[in-house]
């Protein structure tokens, strides 16, 4: 084999978080200006392979549980591949912080799985890399629905529902305006956090996420026509409801307040919650301009923002 690169990209939810993991729509568009990029170089016989991304750099195999995924990434892309035996350093380099809600495990995955095919010059279906992407993503966080695998992998905006993705074309003028909290937020702890409320409730919670999943449902419609302002409603809609299944944060309350005061459409968190990243809609470039010094005024540790149709 020879060393391999693969690249993906940041992910954010639009909408319909925590809800698709029960089935019901959501919609996430992979945001182009933020890369992951990852190297895959054969390892010699008597050399032990390494791991270095974010602030480790050592021996792969003890990259502890923060690396779990990508570690399985690895193992299983090489049993795909038939080369089980070979080791590889593997490195990555992100352009956006971990721990946010913007998809970073499974983009680092799956641009490990692509280095790996990469160095071995093998064209897989996207389907199989996929499978793979979430084969490490199961070992991130229990129950993935697969959401982040396809959209840090993807060109278009996708649409989960009921286990079937589809590519959403965006429709109409619009930016996003994505802000990071600082808090980071575990993913994991957030689904098994509604799952065992949903237990414990199964009335209550079902109902909050039905209802998340027809707000996802209604605003995945007004995307694809281009009607901003309703979209935004169903965004406000969509935090009420995520704050009522207990995955909120103050200061991701916070930043949404500051994002509507300056005149976001709809503004929420965006990703597993429980800190992470917000999400405000902004009907125009002045407006996003104007929505992200406000989001820094109060406090968003970094602040990136993106138009819905380039
Ligand atoms: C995490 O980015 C999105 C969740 O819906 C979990 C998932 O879809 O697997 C919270």
């Amino acid at each position: 084999p020879r060393e391999g690169y693969g690249q993906t990209w940041a992910k954010t939810i639009l909408i319909g978080e925590h809800s698709v993991v029960y089935g019901h729509p959501a919609l996430a568009l992979p945001l182009h200006e933020l890369k992951m990029q990852a190297w895959a170089a054969p390892a010699a016989p008597d050399e032990t392979p390494r791991l270095h991304a974010l602030d480790y750099d050592g021996p792969l195999e003890q990259s502890g549980e923060r690396f779990g995924g990508l570690r399985r990434a690895v193992e299983v892309t090489l049993k795909f591949l038939g080369h089980s035996g070979q080791g590889f350093h593997i490195r990555t380099v992100s352009d956006f912080p971990a721990g946010r809600g913007l998809g970073s495990s499974a983009a680092a995955s799956g641009a490990v799985v692509r280095a790996l095919l990469d160095a071995y010059q093998v064209d897989a279906s996207q389907e199989d890399i996929l499978n793979l992407t979430n084969e490490a993503e199961k070992i991130t966080h229990g129950h993935p629905s697969g959401l982040d695998a396809a959209t840090t992998a993807g060109e278009q905006p996708v649409e989960l529902s009921a286990g079937n993705m589809r590519s959403v074309q965006p429709h109409g003028a619009g930016y996003l305006v994505i802000a990071d909290t600082g808090v980071a937020g575990s993913t994991k702890e957030a689904v098994e956090g509604v799952r065992s409320r949903l237990q414990a409730d199964p009335d209550g919670v079902g109902q909050l996420l039905d209802s998340l999943g027809q707000e996802a449902q209604e605003a995945i419609g007004d995307l694809e026509e281009g009607q901003m302002e309703p979209l935004g409603e169903h965004m406000n809609q969509a935090q009420d409801l995520l704050n009522a299944l207990q995955i909120g944060h103050p200061q991701l309350d916070h930043l949404v307040e500051a994002a509507r005061s300056e005149g976001a459409l709809g503004a929420k968190l965006t990703g597993g919650g429980l800190g992470g990243c917000m999400l405000a809609l902004a009907a125009d470039e002045e407006s996003a301009d104007r929505i992200s010094q406000a989001l820094k005024d109060s406090g968003a540790k970094q602040v990136w923002a993106h138009q819905l149709v380039a």
